[in-house]
């Protein structure tokens, strides 16, 4: 009897001690979770700032690349023009909005707003257009002026590009889209206001009508990083220039792979066009590129580019953080047929096959595939490291219909992308799974 009660209080002491370690324990958690929400908030706290920073980046920062688009090309004399200290008849905003720049209306002041609407400030006058760039009003192009005023530089930066702007204002004129890809943007034809061809005909081994001729045949939305590097300016297989559509910047997170071939991860591509397209001084090196496949890299020594100061390097993470925090854009709720995409999704999953390549949520499966996997040209791919094309995630298609679809745009519409599947692909869709499927990939 003894013997049980004594077990009973050692039985009984014991439960107490375990519970008091196990409520120590408990407070441990306590702590141990009260600290991870504490870092965790400090993290989300330090990447707001490093998204905010990255912003700014892929708006203003032109890297220094200033010295190559007003130093060589002399591309803010021709904005000024004659008139104002330039050469040529000057790039008014009209000529600005005609050759598919931007205007950021937000940074617009209620002044400006009221001369443009009165007529007192004149849209067909270069001078306005100084005005606009010292409001850092054009999108990605950043202009440096003098304490007097007087515009002493231009650079442009990546949204130029990979932004546009929702028109509400007017065509050309709205609020900033960031990651949209300006696809009505002519940069054949700004790289073609320079007076000073040469030194970029030379490095091609062209003449400067044949460099400006390529330039003109790139047309609205398009742009050619690896002529650059290759100096391949027509493509072998069509014959076709070669220029591929400027591609979404935004619903890039968890997608490994950049660019329509898959150069590499995202700060490398970054630090890719920061470098070699847009002539920002940076440090960057990549030993594929010192290969006879490049000789215009090889020669120019693009695999291997220092400066000091490096202004791009220490800017890369702020960069990826911000194009991450990108999602894809939700089409309008009314711009297409919700019934017929619910079964065009089934379809997308099943019968056409799409998802094999193309799986949910990415819409994308981060792979590279051949040229016959697609049934299309092998040229792109080949002039790449990895000779392949990288799946594109679908998201946000509606905000990139204009130019086509695929990377040179060789698929001018959605219907005729299907098409091309369900032909290579022996699909047997009908007509109406063909059009159910459209829907379905302009819902998402
Ligand atoms: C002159 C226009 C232009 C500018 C400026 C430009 N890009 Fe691009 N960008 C392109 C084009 C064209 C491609 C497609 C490249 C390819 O695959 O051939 C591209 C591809 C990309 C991609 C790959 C997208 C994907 O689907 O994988 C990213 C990321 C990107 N650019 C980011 C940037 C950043 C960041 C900057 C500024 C540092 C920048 N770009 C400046 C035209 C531009
Ligand atoms: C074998 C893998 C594969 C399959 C299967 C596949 N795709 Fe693709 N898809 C790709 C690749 C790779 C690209 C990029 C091609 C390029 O840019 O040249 C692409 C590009 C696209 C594009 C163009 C996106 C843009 O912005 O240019 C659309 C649209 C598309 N696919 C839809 C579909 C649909 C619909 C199906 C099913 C009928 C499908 N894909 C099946 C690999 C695939």
């Amino acid at each position: 009897m003894k013997h049980k009660k004594q077990i009973v209080v050692i039985a009984s002491l014991a439960l107490v001690v375990t519970f008091i370690q196990c409520s120590k324990a408990f407070e441990k958690v306590d702590e141990a979770s009260a600290s991870v929400r504490a870092s965790e908030s400090v993290n989300s706290e330090k990447n707001k700032s490093l998204i905010a920073d990255g912003k700014q980046i892929f708006r203003f920062d032109t890297f220094g690349d200033e010295d190559f688009w007003s130093g060589l090309l002399h591309i803010d004399k021709a904005i000024l023009g004659n008139n104002n200290g330039g050469f040529g008849p000057g790039v008014s905003p009209i000529d600005a909005l005609n050759i598919g720049l931007k205007v950021d209306v937000e940074a617009l002041t209620p002044e400006v707003i009221a001369g443009v609407e009165s007529g007192d400030i004149k849209l067909n006058d270069p001078a306005t257009t100084l005005a606009l760039l010292k409001l850092n009003a054009v999108v990605g192009v950043k202009g440096n002026f003098s304490n007097e005023g007087a515009l002493q530089t231009i650079g442009i930066t990546c949204a130029v590009c990979h932004s546009t702007v929702d028109n509400s204002y007017a065509t050309g004129i709205g609020k900033r889209l960031d990651g949209w890809p300006n696809r009505d943007l002519d940069v054949g034809g700004i790289i073609s206001l320079t007076d000073n061809a040469l030194p970029i005909a030379n490095m091609l081994h062209v003449s400067e009508p044949t460099l400006r001729n390529v330039l003109d045949l790139w047309g609205p939305g398009k742009f050619s990083a690896v002529l650059f590097m290759d100096g391949k300016a027509f493509n072998t297989e069509t014959g076709n220039v070669a220029a591929n559509l400027i591609p979404a910047a935004f619903g890039l997170k968890n997608i490994e792979l950049t660019t329509y071939t898959g150069w590499g991860n995202i700060s490398y591509w970054n630090a890719f066009v920061a470098n070699l397209e847009m002539h920002g001084k940076g440090n960057f090196s990549d030993p594929r590129l010192n290969d006879p496949k490049y000789p215009i890299a090889v020669e120019n020594g693009f695999y291997n580019v220092m400066n000091n100061p490096d202004l791009i390097t220490s800017k890369l993470p702020a960069l990826r953080a911000y194009q991450h925090s990108i999602d894809a854009p939700k089409p309008p709720n009314d711009s297409y047929d919700h019934g017929a995409a619910g079964r065009g999704k089934a379809i997308f999953l099943t019968k056409a096959q799409c998802a094999t390549c193309h799986p949910l949520p990415l819409l994308a499966d981060n792979k590279l595939h051949s040229a016959i996997e697609l049934g299309i040209d092998n040229f792109e791919a080949s002039r790449s490291p990895e000779g392949k094309y990288r799946t594109t995630p679908l998201g946000g298609l509606f905000a990139r219909t204009k130019g086509g679809f695929y990377h040179d745009g060789q698929f001018a519409t959605l219907r005729d992308v299907i098409n091309h599947y369900n032909d290579h692909r022996s699909l047997n869709l009908t007509t109406s799974e063909k059009r159910d499927l459209e829907e379905y990939l302009k819902s998402l």
